[in-house]
């Protein structure tokens, strides 16, 4: 039996245009044999930095880039937060984002999650409560780890709400261009004052994850910061990778790059829908259009981490719903769909449904309806839990 793994957020190599990278490394060695070879400036490639300024509409002076993006937010959470500074996030959101956190010594508090994603008006309640927060980290499209997408009127709602309060939005934004259904929306980024919000993306999900390159989109001071951070840190940020970057974009195989990925991800979370239907009937989760995740809330006594090493021996890979929360998803698995083929994930599937059932102690099927949450999003813990 092979593994199947619905673990790790990271396409498999069939749905990344390898060819097109392969031809933008030789046209990057062509072009400036000397510039690659050596450091580069600490805010990042200089064409790649002009090249995001301007699909982003922002001065260059904004751009900074770092070896993937979590190492520019691992900067900026150095630069804005001290040990017991409050920080809001959603919950369930990204754990290498609880972790980066925690690691500093912030005071995480979890803000609940339903299927639009970010609850705002729990967000006004938190701050209200008096809660000092100085950051609130929100990913706006198909969210890791639930897959939602927060709508037009809570994202107008959360720059309002946070507007001359003092407290950073960090728009976490990776997976904007994998959308494979509904209308694509437009980020905060254009409607925040440019002090008040840092926006955040990556070519790990549009490119691949191997090139390490991510960036921000942060006030001036900050970037400032943030390129001393990187002087003391690396020098400068992979400058091979990025020209490779620089020359797929500049070279017009980016947006082909992109449709070969959405194409892969939407015939896989179809399978995934499908198969989760038919196999786990009254299990709850949001459909998602586009990204990689989906976020599966099993009956409230399922134990998600005993479930998820019981799965191991089935040679199937998933994440606890443990491993997002600031308390609460005891009984939620996270499932990425992004490096399984349609025929493993109706397998996995079959498998997960099977120890499903062996775990619920009933041989023949699935949990009555009543024993399962109301709605998706129900069960996510409150914000402070
Ligand atoms: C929401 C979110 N932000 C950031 C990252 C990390 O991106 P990078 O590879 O650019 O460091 C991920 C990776 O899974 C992610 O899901």
């Amino acid at each position: 039996m092979s593994v199947i793994s619905f673990g790790r957020g990271m396409p498999s190599v069939d749905i990344v245009d390898m060819d097109a990278l392969e031809a933008a490394a030789h046209r990057a060695f062509r072009r400036d044999r000397a510039g690659i070879a050596g450091y580069g400036p600490p805010a990042g490639h200089p064409p790649l930095r002009s090249w995001i300024a301007e699909r982003h509409g922002v001065d260059l002076e904004r751009v900074f880039i770092s070896n993937g993006s979590m190492q520019a937010m691992s900067f900026l959470f150095d630069h804005v937060l001290r040990p017991g500074d409050a920080a809001l996030v959603e919950s369930p959101t990204f754990d290498l984002t609880l972790r980066a956190l925690r690691r500093r010594g912030a005071d995480v508090h979890g803000i609940a999650v339903d299927a639009d994603g970010l609850n705002v008006d729990a967000v006004a309640a938190a701050l209200d409560a008096g809660v000092p927060a100085r950051l609130l980290h929100v990913v706006p499209n198909f969210q890791n780890p639930t897959g939602t997408t927060l709508p037009p009127e809570r994202r107008r709602a959360l720059v309002e709400l946070l507007s001359d309060r003092g407290v950073l939005l960090l728009e976490d934004d990776p997976y904007a261009d994998l959308r494979f259904a509904g209308t694509p929306l437009a980020p905060m980024l254009g409607t925040a004052a440019p002090d008040e919000i840092v926006y955040s993306s990556s070519f790990s999900k549009i490119v691949c994850p191997g090139v390490r390159v991510g960036y921000l989109i942060a006030p001036p001071p900050v970037v400032s910061a943030l390129e001393e951070a990187s002087l003391e840190t690396y020098l400068s940020a992979n400058t091979l990778s990025q020209a490779v970057v620089y020359e797929l974009c500049a070279g017009g195989a980016l947006d082909a790059a992109i449709a070969k990925a959405v194409a892969g991800l939407a015939e896989r979370a179809r399978t995934l829908v499908t198969a989760l239907r038919r196999e786990l009937p009254d299990a709850r989760f949001t459909v998602p259009e586009g990204g990689y995740f989906v976020w599966l809330e099993l009956a409230p006594d399922t134990d998600a981490v005993a479930l998820s090493q019981e799965l191991e021996a089935d040679q199937v890979t998933v994440m606890p719903g443990t491993c997002f929360t600031v308390s609460g998803g005891r009984h939620a698995l996270r499932l990425s769909y992004a490096s399984v083929t349609p025929p493993e994930i109706d397998e996995g599937i079959a498998r997960l449904a099977a120890v499903y059932r062996a775990h619920r102690g009933s041989v023949d099927g699935t949990a009555s309806a009543a024993t399962m949450p109301a709605a998706a999003g129900a069960s996510h813990d409150r914000q402070g839990a």
